[in-house]
């Protein structure tokens, strides 16, 4: 039975949303206020779940973190590289980073403030994107860049959100149909036929395609990203008063039960798996909680699935792509 009374959605910080909100046109404006309030800018397990990926890729290598955040990849990566350079055009980002390497004593590594579309052009073996292809202004010109910053043979490690899944199909609903802003910083839905097709482009092979996020696609995690992120997108758009919310919160609940049943299928099938939980990087005991909530995703015990079996590793929240250049 459908019931129309509206509930009150509390958000914690109201302050910060309203800074955040899209009177900030530019999407350096909006992670500019971001890395003010935080420095996880990316979801629980993500940069742990490109590490598991590509560990073997970056051995001994020289490594590019494009778009580094506060710098935790970078310094998971560094465990296993030659060296690696993370380069992010927020300097309060860049802060961040800097100050994570000197807490955690990684000396293979360095940091600089720059626009992915202003770099001079120096040779890596790899370069990693986490999280930021969905971002950036022209996402085809960006694997244009990378090819031309990489070494014969490189590799491309890219990690973006797929809407092949419960969460996704909800958000593109709503965004497609009533152009709901669902979310402040991602300029793109990349699908891996969208990927396939700019990689023919830009001369990429993707050698392997692996769906991760698989709480966040389906289960508790993705439910509650999607009630509160629908009723933001909601009040972004101003159509609040018309839209019901407490209606919309209970059929979101009453899929539950079936996605996981979906989910412990494919466990129980052996079609995703577990990765294993990882100390990635010694964090001193002087960081504080956030701080090491942070470092330690390896850690982190949401988004441990992945696979790597077509068509399912399209059905995570995530998709890690590892390209060769050719
Ligand atoms: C979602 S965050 C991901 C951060 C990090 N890679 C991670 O996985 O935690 C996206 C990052 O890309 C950066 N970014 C976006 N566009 C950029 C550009 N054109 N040049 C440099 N950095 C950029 C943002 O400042 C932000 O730190």
């Amino acid at each position: 039975m459908i019931n129309s009374k509206r509930i009150n959605i509390k958000i914690k910080d109201q302050k910060f949303r309203k800074s955040l909100s899209l009177d900030k046109p530019t999407l350096m404006e909006r992670y500019k206020i971001m890395y003010k309030e935080t420095f996880q800018t990316s979801p629980p397990g993500s940069s742990a779940n490109v590490i598991f990926q590509s560990k073997n890729i970056i051995k001994h290598k020289t490594v590019l973190d494009l778009g580094c955040g506060a710098g935790r990849l970078s310094l998971y990566a560094s465990k296993y590289a030659k060296h690696v350079t993370g380069i992010d055009y927020i300097d309060k980002a860049i802060e961040y980073s800097n100050k994570f390497t000197k807490m955690c004593n990684v000396k293979n590594v360095d940091f600089l403030v720059g626009d992915i579309d202003f770099l001079k052009e120096d040779k890596y073996d790899v370069i990693m994107m986490a999280e930021v292809l969905q971002h950036v202004d022209n996402p085809l010109k960006t694997l244009k860049k990378c090819k031309k910053l990489l070494n014969k043979n490189g590799h491309l490690i890219i990690s973006i959100p797929s809407f092949n899944n419960f969460r996704g199909t909800v958000w593109l609903t709503l965004q497609s149909l009533f152009n709901l802003p669902m979310s402040l910083t991602d300029t793109f839905q990349i699908s891996a036929d969208d990927m396939q097709s700019m990689c023919q482009k830009t001369g990429f092979k993707i050698t392997k395609l692996i769906g991760t996020a698989w709480d966040w696609a389906w289960t508790e995690w993705g439910i509650d990203d999607l009630k509160r992120r629908v009723f933001l997108a909601t009040t972004d758009a101003k159509l609040v008063q018309i839209a019901d919310f407490k209606a919309m919160n209970k059929w979101l609940e009453s899929n539950l039960t079936f996605n996981k049943q979906f989910i412990n299928y494919l466990v129980n099938n052996k079609i995703i798996k577990k990765r294993p939980t990882d100390t990635l990087l010694k964090i001193p005991k002087n960081a504080n909680i956030k701080e090491k909530k942070y470092l330690d995703d390896g850690n982190t015990k949401v988004n441990l699935y992945y696979c790597d079996t077509l068509p399912f590793n399209r059905m995570g929240e995530g998709t890690t792509y590892i390209l060769k250049k050719i």
